[in-house]
């Protein structure tokens, strides 16, 4: 299986996942990462784990539907089977998201339905929650509001910071987003007309 996957910044759920490919011989390839940033941290990294690397700057692009258009070109020279959205910070267009429905995959960090949207963290210890995490879900046009595919929970300590929480939850991210990713190169996990099938073991 192919897979492209998508990032805007640091790209550490991006780097578990080469790893786990690497280390656990997934009978897939990573064929590119592509960053909507130049300056993205990730990019470097990718290419010292051998990836080919580009940038579709969306500065470059007058408006969403522009920007999606030259990202779906990019994505589609490579033909994937997977596109992972890794710490990718664009929202994308109905079109795009329609293109690419049931094989595009993003990591939020909360328990999804709960906080949506930025600043997660925060948002959580504000809220009260004692309970917090990570939502891999299938993309949808609705942002952070496709069929969730697998979480992972982490507590809250009382005296934590947005920055302490986010740190045990990216940690827990790591785990979880390389996990789903091999599920669905085993055909583990699929997407039959907005109805989520999974395969018992990863229930
Ligand atoms: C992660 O917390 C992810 O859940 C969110 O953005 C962050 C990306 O971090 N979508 P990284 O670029 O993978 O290090």
């Amino acid at each position: 299986k192919k897979i492209v996957i998508l990032i805007s910044g640091r790209g550490s759920n991006m780097e578990a996942i080469l790893r786990a490919c690497a280390a656990d011989r997934w009978p897939a390839r990573i064929v590119a990462v592509i960053s909507n940033r130049p300056d993205a941290a990730g990019l470097p990294v990718a290419r010292q784990h051998g990836v080919a690397t580009e940038v579709v700057d969306h500065r470059a692009y007058d408006g969403r539907a522009a920007f999606d258009a030259a990202l779906a070109d990019a994505i589609d020279a490579h033909a994937p089977d997977l596109v992972v959205l890794a710490g990718f910070m664009r929202v994308l267009t109905d079109g795009f998201v329609t293109r690419y429905s049931g094989r595009l995959i993003n990591i939020h960090p909360s328990l999804l339905p709960s906080f949506a949207g930025l600043d997660t963290h925060r948002r959580a210890l504000e809220a009260g929650v004692r309970w917090h995490g990570a939502t891999v879900h299938f993309v949808s046009p609705t942002v952070d509001g496709g069929r969730i595919i697998a979480q992972c929970a982490v507590p809250v300590h009382p005296d934590d910071s947005p920055a302490t929480l986010g740190e045990r939850v990216l940690a827990a991210e790591h785990a979880l987003y390389p996990r789903v990713v091999r599920g669905y190169v085993d055909d583990q996990i699929k997407l039959v007309d907005d109805d989520l099938l999974l395969a018992p073991q990863l229930w």
